[in-house]
């Protein structure tokens, strides 16, 4: 139910005083709503005010409570948004059977300007949200292993979905890792922030960048997937334990090996496509728009999904 904001107390309706009031409050009726459904008598019986005010003050009482009624649909759609952060985009929402799921990591790959970070971006703000809005009512530790993490980008998202720009951008955490080493120990040490902070989403923009520039050639390709592999399951470990979502987007590269179709695949190898719960590959189509693929998810069939990147975030 709500109210009508004029009309919050018992003593806000007419007739109704302190001394009434507080006799209605101690039978009983302690809200307007319950003011509401009382005959006027009985209200005038206890508060010892005339039937006729009575009469008034219960009719106000009706009016300043109004009932909303929700959809079936409506309803469906909250439901399935519990859990999850919504990605901005109604059809990227629908792939993704609600949004990004909090206890999961969702891998975003693609070319440049693909709108990986972009994502990443909308999903800091969503985050933030209250549950029944499309978020998971937290804060963000954000991974910039790329240098990308842009707050002016943020700001201009988070006013657009008429939230607080300031508070939002206070919300996030960044931490700018420079080498593996910073990358990992960012995850090794985030519990205590995290539990103090209510952080429910973290992101890593991007996974690999890093792991790829300080291990070169194949000779360093085991001792880098051993690292990685540690790496991914403190992540893993942390969206169980406290319940939250990773969103960590990666690189690609051409397989030659691929002959027919498209030959971009993810790079990071098994260790990364076993790790990540749900694959999203995305890539440029004309000018603003973008094509999201479900790769791989535990429940959602393989689809595709067009996004338009905007000033204002993104959108269908
Ligand atoms: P890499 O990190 O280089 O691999 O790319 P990415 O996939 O992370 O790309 P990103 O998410 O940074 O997307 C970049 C694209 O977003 C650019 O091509 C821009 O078209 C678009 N973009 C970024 N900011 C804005 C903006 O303020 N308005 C609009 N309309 N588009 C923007
Ligand atoms: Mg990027």
């Amino acid at each position: 139910m709500a109210k009508d904001k004029g009309i919050k107390e018992l003593e806000d309706l007419p007739g109704i005083g302190p001394t009434s009031a507080e006799k209605l409050k101690a039978a009983g009726y302690d809200d307007i709503e319950k003011i509401a459904t009382a005959s006027p008598h009985e209200v005038s019986d206890i508060s010892g005010i005339s039937v006729d005010a009575a009469k008034k003050a219960v009719d106000a009482a009706k009016q300043a409570t109004t009932l909303e009624f929700s959809t079936g649909n409506q309803i469906l759609e909250k439901r399935i948004l519990l859990g999850k952060i919504s990605a901005g985009a109604k059809g990227l929402n629908e792939l993704l059977g609600g949004g990004v799921e909090a206890n999961a990591i969702t891998e975003a790959y693609g070319k440049f300007a693909s709108g990986k970070t972009q994502l990443g971006f909308q999903l800091c703000v969503n985050v933030q949200r209250p549950v029944n809005e499309g978020g998971l009512d937290g804060k963000v530790l954000f991974i910039d292993t790329e240098g990308t993490f842009r707050p002016d980008r943020l700001e201009q998202v988070a006013k657009a979905g008429g939230m607080d720009p300031k508070q939002v951008l206070e919300n996030i955490f960044v931490v700018r890792a420079t080498s593996t080493d910073q990358q990992i120990l960012a995850i090794e040490r985030a519990d205590k922030l995290i539990r103090e902070s209510n952080i429910k989403l973290v992101v890593v923009d991007s996974l690999m960048a890093l792991f790829r520039s300080e291990f070169l050639g194949r000779g360093a390709l085991g001792e880098r997937q051993q690292k990685l592999n540690s790496h991914i399951h403190k992540l893993q470990k942390l969206a169980d334990t406290y319940d939250l979502a990773i969103y960590m987007t990666n690189q690609v590269m051409d397989n030659p090996g691929i002959l027919f179709g498209d030959p971009t695949t993810p790079v990071g190898g098994n260790v990364v496509a076993h790790a990540a719960t749900t694959r999203l590959y995305m890539r440029k189509s004309k000018e603003e728009k973008r094509i999201v693929r479900l790769v791989d998810s535990p429940n959602m069939p393989e689809g595709e999904a067009v996004i338009k990147i905007t000033s204002e975030g993104i959108k269908d």
